[in-house]
């Protein structure tokens, strides 16, 4: 657009001046037809006069040239305007079929992100550009793509470690499946990372669309992923209870800058835990965001999600507000809390599913049942009125009708007391046990 802003700014400069000139003349003008037709000039000294005598004449004759100037520049002006005009549009027009060819050759309609880059989130204008990377240079830094690099896995294909050439680590998501739903999330996720910024949200660097291959290029989260850390080998045993604090905290400060700060608001849409991905330092960020929607664009999307966090309402009615993402915050909590998945398989014959909200909601209020289903892990190493305090809220989240269920941010300022200062919360605890937040 900046192409196009110079030739109008000089027109309008141009135009600009040309009437401050014809303004500063006619005074003068005006002044001169006064003087030579009607009144007599005033008696000047002689040395005055002479010099007065002769700068009238030359007066005169110079308004006349100035005249002559004026018509000849309006005339020119009245020819100018729309020649030049003509010239910027035919540009413009020039400009915008090369950047098309430019998308078409990439093979992805770049324009579309753009445009609609810049109808949102205005506050984040200072967010670095997504670079487009190239294919053999992802190639080259998974060695392949091989099966060894592979972080995880989800429903569109693996997430390979990569090394670029500057020793920057990176995760690197590609796609496999080819379906128009691939393809859309795919587009979802350049569109809204490229605008978000924020701690805990996950850094989208870049993408690649090769053919029918199309992938995703993040920072690397050298803890995976909380369903991981939870689930996995570890079985949680690296997460004490205040890291977990920490964990949910983050999750809704991430969550806070997409209901509150977004504008227009961002409803996740599939927050889970393979979802939330750990730093070295288990700072978490929100991932995934290919069926996260705009609120206020379009909400009969397709219904979505992942069973076990699917808040009723939207399950149900297929209706989708942020309560919705509140709602799998609440199954984050219990998650964190118990270590259950939130749909389990029961050992019966036949196998039944158990839904963990089902199951877990009448123990929560109840205190003398909670500490016997708290995740071993953690039990009796925290304090019981935390422990409480936080059923209490997942009790809030999980509540079947939405709009009893907490804002986000409510949520967060719930829990900022529970989390030590050195870990980004206000709650003040001798320095040997904050260092063991990070231990097991
Ligand atoms: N930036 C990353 N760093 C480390 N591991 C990651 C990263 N991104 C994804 N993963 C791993 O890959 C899994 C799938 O990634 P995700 O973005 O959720 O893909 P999908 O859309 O297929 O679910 C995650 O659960 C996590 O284990
Ligand atoms: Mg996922």
């Amino acid at each position: 657009m900046s192409i196009f802003i110079n030739p109008l700014f000089i027109l309008f400069i141009s135009i600009f001046n040309f009437q401050i000139a014809t303004i500063d003349a006619r005074p003068n003008m005006l002044n001169n037809i006064i003087h030579v037709s009607s009144s007599p000039a005033p008696v000047p000294s002689m040395a005055d006069s002479g010099i007065q005598a002769g700068s009238s004449n030359h007066k005169t004759h110079s308004n006349k040239k100035l005249v002559i100037a004026v018509i000849a520049a309006s005339s020119l002006g009245v020819i100018l305007l729309p020649l030049m005009c003509l010239l910027i549009c035919r540009r413009e027009k020039l400009f915008r079929s090369r950047a098309n060819r430019l998308d078409q050759l990439r093979g992805l309609p770049l324009s579309s992100f753009i445009t609609r880059t810049n109808s949102a989130f205005k506050q984040n204008s200072q967010k670095q550009l997504v670079s487009v990377m190239d294919y053999s240079l992802l190639k080259a830094a998974t060695n392949n793509f091989h099966e060894s690099e592979i972080l995880g896995s989800g429903g569109f294909g693996c997430v390979y470690k990569g090394r670029l050439d500057d020793n920057l680590f990176v995760a690197v998501k590609k796609l496999d499946n080819e379906s128009r739903d691939a393809l859309k999330e795919f587009q979802t996720e350049v569109d809204i990372l490229s605008k978000v910024q924020h701690p805990n949200i996950i850094t989208l660097l870049g993408y690649c669309v090769d053919d029918e291959t199309k992938i995703l290029v993040y920072e690397l989260m050298q803890n995976g992923s909380l369903d991981t850390q939870l689930h996995g080998p570890s079985c949680g045993s690296n997460l004490t209870w205040h890291c977990r604090m920490k964990i949910a905290l983050d999750t809704a400060r991430g969550l806070e800058y997409l209901h509150e700060h977004c504008k227009p608001p961002v409803i996740h849409r599939d927050l889970k835990s393979s979802n939330i991905l750990l730093d070295s330092r288990y700072n978490a960020k929100l991932a995934d965001f290919g069926l996260a929607v705009m609120d206020g664009a379009n909400k009969n999307v397709k219904l979505s999600g992942t069973l076990g966090y699917v808040a009723p309402e939207y399950l149900l009615d297929g209706k989708l507000t942020d309560k919705s993402d509140v709602y799998a915050f609440g199954v984050v909590l219990l998650e964190l809390l118990l270590k259950r998945r939130p749909v389990e398989k029961q050992k019966q014959t036949p196998p039944e599913r158990q839904s963990l909200v089902t199951w877990a909601m009448p123990q929560l209020t109840d205190r003398s049942k909670l500490p016997s289903i708290i995740d071993p892990v953690i039990r009796d190493t925290m304090d019981p009125k935390h422990l409480y305090q936080v059923a209490a809220v997942a009790v809030l989240c999980l509540q079947p009708e939405p709009s009893y269920r907490p804002l986000i941010t409510d949520v967060l300022h719930s829990l900022v007391p529970l989390v030590p200062v050195e870990l980004g919360g206000t709650l003040r605890v001798a320095e040997n046990r904050v260092a063991a937040a990070f231990e097991p």
